[in-house]
């Protein structure tokens, strides 16, 4: 049998992050992956990272790319009636964000791992946990036709909303909240440049819209689409064509369209599982909880799980077990906050297909009242950038 003294399952921006972090701490971690690192690097994710996401990633040691790629901003734009706000986070909080895609920040921390020689296997199939409520957890794979089996100190569910770690916890030992959302986003990815410098979150009678980008060069829009929608039946041409009716006619007329990269249908939910922690299983990131993508919280949630539980496994290898014991609830405290303003977001700013004229006048109303007062503002700001941790 082999030795760890922790298993990380999924190698995903999560399992990756902690697997630096750890071994930064000298923790000896294996991490188990079910898929290729191409298929990984395949999904399409957002693209805005918190201060403390950055600040984590420096630490982690692999901030080289981020930091010469990366484009800082100082806010963004709230579109409705056909008209632009500035948003400006820096003036409102003293803060900003990064935009760096998650591709990006994937790929540089599996680069990281392979050249620091850590123990990673990918195409891991059948992982299963086992002992975990005890003092000798252990997980067996199967890989390339072999039967593996690891015994160790702690596992780490990296491994997603569809993983197995999740799943190996009795119903009743779990509580999930789940709210699903009555649409979807339809992304598409261009090699063109982006509308506007920063991004632009647009409400519409149509839906809603979102004008993002990866680099001066490379752009991400997203339309709110119907759940019955597939993908084969949004040409690019009519994708485009959807944007520009959803923007304000300046903008519109300035958008730069282009060939796609990539085109997908996400749906948008709203997920947590509670508690994050059953005796030496640990839940983190899209593990444990799920955001809608409106206030891009989704990778900067997995970030400050990936911190608390890095803090709590380095303690308790230096004798100090507390931090394992609390690593839930602080967990938690910032995941439901971060679910709140993701929630409060995504009913602000989504066309609701049963909305009555009331609900379409409250969102009318809150969105005025938003960009006529600075401390409603900054509560918005605060929330985008990060609250800390
Ligand atoms: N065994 C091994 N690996 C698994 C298993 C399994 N049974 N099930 C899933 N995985 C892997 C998946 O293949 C995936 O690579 O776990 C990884 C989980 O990665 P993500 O889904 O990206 O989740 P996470 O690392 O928590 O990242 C959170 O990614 O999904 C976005 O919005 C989310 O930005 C957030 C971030
Ligand atoms: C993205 O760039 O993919 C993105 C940005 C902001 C969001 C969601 C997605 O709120």
């Amino acid at each position: 049998m082999e030795r760890a003294q922790v298993v990380i399952v999924g190698g995903g921006p999560s399992g990756l992050l902690l697997g630096q972090l750890l071994a930064r701490s000298g923790v000896d971690a294996v991490l188990l992956e079910r898929h290729t690192p191409e298929y990984v690097l395949g999904r399409i994710r957002a693209g805005v990272l918190e201060q403390t996401t950055v600040d984590l990633v420096r630490q982690a040691g692999v901030a080289d790319h981020m930091d010469s790629a990366g484009l800082p901003h100082d806010g963004f734009d709230l579109c409705f009636d056909g008209q632009r706000h500035r948003v400006d986070l820096h003036a409102l909080t003293g803060r900003r964000v990064m935009v760096y895609g998650q591709t990006d920040l994937t790929r540089d921390l599996m680069h990281a791992r392979q050249q620091a020689g850590l123990r990673t296997v990918y195409e891991a199939e059948d992982v299963a946990l086992e002992g975990w409520d005890g003092t000798q957890p252990r997980v067996t794979y199967v890989h390339a036709g072999q039967r593996h089996e690891i015994s160790c100190d702690f596992i780490a569910g990296c491994d997603g909303f569809h993983g197995v770690c999740r799943a190996s916890v009795p119903t009743e030992r779990i509580k999930l909240h789940e709210k699903v959302y009555p649409f979807g986003w339809l992304g598409l990815l261009a090699d063109v440049p982006p509308v506007s410098h920063e991004l632009i979150y647009v409400r519409h009678e149509r839906g809603f819209a979102l004008c993002s980008q990866r680099s001066r060069t490379r752009s991400r829009y997203y339309l709110q689409c119907s759940l019955q929608d597939r993908v084969e039946n949004w040409s690019d041409d009519a994708f485009w064509a959807e944007m520009a009716a959803r923007l304000p006619a300046a903008s519109a007329a300035s958008l730069v369209t282009g060939p796609s990269l990539e085109k997908s249908i996400a749906p948008l939910r709203s997920f947590v599982a509670e508690p994050m922690r059953f005796g030496r299983l640990f839940l983190a990131g899209d593990a444990a909880h799920i955001v809608p993508p409106t206030g891009a919280k989704g990778l900067n949630l997995a970030a400050s799980d990936v911190a608390y539980l890095w803090e709590a496994l380095d303690a308790h290898y230096r004798g100090d077990g507390s931090g394992i014991e609390h690593y839930s609830a602080r967990a938690l405290s910032r995941v439901w906050k971060a679910e709140r303003f993701s929630w409060w977001m995504t009913q602000l700013m989504h066309h609701f297909p049963d909305q009555g004229s009331f609900a379409e006048r409250m969102q009318h109303a809150e969105l005025e009242y938003l960009i006529g007062s600075p401390a409603a503002l900054t509560a918005l700001a605060e929330n985008y950038v990060g609250l800390p941790f």
